[in-house]
């Protein structure tokens, strides 16, 4: 009896050990690199979106200093319950998801591991050689730029929350740069009339922009080429200004707009040019899907312009809506000052971070199911929003840009 006991004993001590070796969870590591491209001051997670990541039974590593920028330090992301790596090459090399702003460079894919998941907002038709980099390494990349904009994708939807940023900031920025008050003043010493704001193209972001400098007191006008629009517009309390037309003309797919008749463009152009000249500031933000951004301010308007006056241009990394735009410049032509930044949510870096964050967690949590990721193929929001897979390049558009 007693030696049968011995024998038990030692079993369990043999046993229990490996099995509960073999039980254990392998925890799928989600790092946050830093970001390194200049002027990039948005991270992609927060410590709040640490802990959602944590909660969903992921591990969560982040790069030194990475939420810097944002005023998030090291010791915030570790009370998270993150891990802070130091090395860069070490952290990359480790990932099994990768959570990015911008695209990664060619010298950061080199690091990391094949079959492995990244997560970022960059427009995967204008980074070809970062697609074919991620391809050739096996990497399933999705980019935040292609979830689909469906009910269920709203809490995901990075190009509204980073759109209506740029729309409030820019608004900010033109007041920032004129020589005027923006609202309506009586004072002793006479009266001061508002500001006139000219928003083309009245998406998230010209809606933003509507509603802030509406709040500044300004007289807001809007153009877009979608008639839908028309009454959001004026619900802000902004005049719509339209080209009549019988037809859809610039109306496309999904609620976008879309190239338009050579004749629509003509009368556009008259009436763009009609209430230019009589604005303060304009704010442009007119987009159309797998286009470069649509040209609505020739030279000869800016050049009818008031000497003074600002073009803030939201579509600069486009190709801007004004021709003497130049990306991430401020220019003047003619007294009037052109300014083209591109990454405006990256001046707003706390909010920018906070609500980027929030969206590629709610991405990367629907498709993780007890810590480990479930690619259902199957589902749009998943399959519109990858591009590469399996060392395939899965974006059409992005094949066709490729092969051009
Ligand atoms: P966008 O960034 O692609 O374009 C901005 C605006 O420019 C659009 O309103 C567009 O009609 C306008 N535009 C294009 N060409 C123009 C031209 N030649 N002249 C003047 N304006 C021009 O659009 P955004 O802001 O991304 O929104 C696109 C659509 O998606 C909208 O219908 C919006 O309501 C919808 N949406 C739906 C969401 C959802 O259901 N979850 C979330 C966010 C947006």
């Amino acid at each position: 009896m007693c030696n049968s006991g011995w024998k038990f004993k030692l079993l369990i001590l043999i046993f229990v050990p490996l099995l509960n070796r073999y039980n254990k969870k392998t925890y799928m590591i989600v790092i946050i690199p830093k970001e390194i491209y200049p002027d990039e001051t948005r991270v992609a997670a927060t410590p709040a979106t640490v802990k959602d990541l944590i909660k969903s039974g992921l591990t969560v590593h982040v790069e030194t200093g990475a939420g810097q920028s944002a005023y998030i330090s090291d010791n915030d992301y570790m009370g998270a319950g993150a891990k802070i790596i130091k090395s860069s090459s070490d952290l990359l090399s480790q990932a099994d998801i990768i959570l990015k702003v911008l695209h990664p460079t060619l010298e950061e894919i080199l690091h990391l591991k094949t079959n492995s998941v990244l997560v970022s907002f960059f427009q995967p038709t204008r980074e070809l050689e970062t697609v074919k980099a991620l391809s050739e390494k096996s990497i399933t990349g999705f980019s935040m730029h292609l979830i689909p904009r469906t009910t269920l994708a709203q809490k995901m939807d990075a190009l509204s929350s980073q759109a209506n940023i740029a729309g409030y900031k820019a608004v900010l920025m033109a007041a920032s740069q004129l020589g005027i008050y923006m609202p309506l003043l009586m004072t002793a010493a006479g009266t001061i009339r508002p500001a006139k704001i000219l928003i083309l193209g009245a998406g998230v972001a010209g809606l933003q922009a509507i509603a802030t400098a509406k709040r500044l007191g300004a007289q807001v006008e809007a153009f877009d080429v979608r008639p839908i629009v028309k009454e959001q517009v004026e619900s802000l309390g902004a005049k719509f200004i339209e080209v009549e037309s019988s037809s859809d003309d610039g109306v496309g797919e999904g609620g976008y707009a879309k190239e338009t008749s050579d004749d629509y463009k003509q009368r556009q152009q008259e009436l763009i040019h009609e209430h230019i000249s009589k604005s303060d500031a304009v704010i442009t933000t007119a987009l159309i899907p797998g286009r470069p951004a649509p040209l609505l301010i020739p030279t000869s308007m800016v050049e009818a312009m008031k000497p003074g006056s600002i073009i803030m241009d939201l579509a600069a990394e486009n190709g801007g809506n004004c021709e003497l735009t130049q990306k991430d410049k401020v220019i003047q032509h003619n007294q009037v000052t052109i300014d083209g930044t591109s990454n405006i949510p990256g001046t707003m870096p706390v909010h920018a971070s906070e609500l980027y964050s929030k969206n590629i967690t709610a991405f990367l949590t629907y498709m993780v199911k007890d810590g480990s990721l479930n690619l259902d193929l199957e589902d749009e929001i998943i399959s519109g929003s990858l591009f590469t897979h399996k060392g395939e390049i899965t974006h059409v558009p992005t094949q066709e840009a490729l092969n051009a």
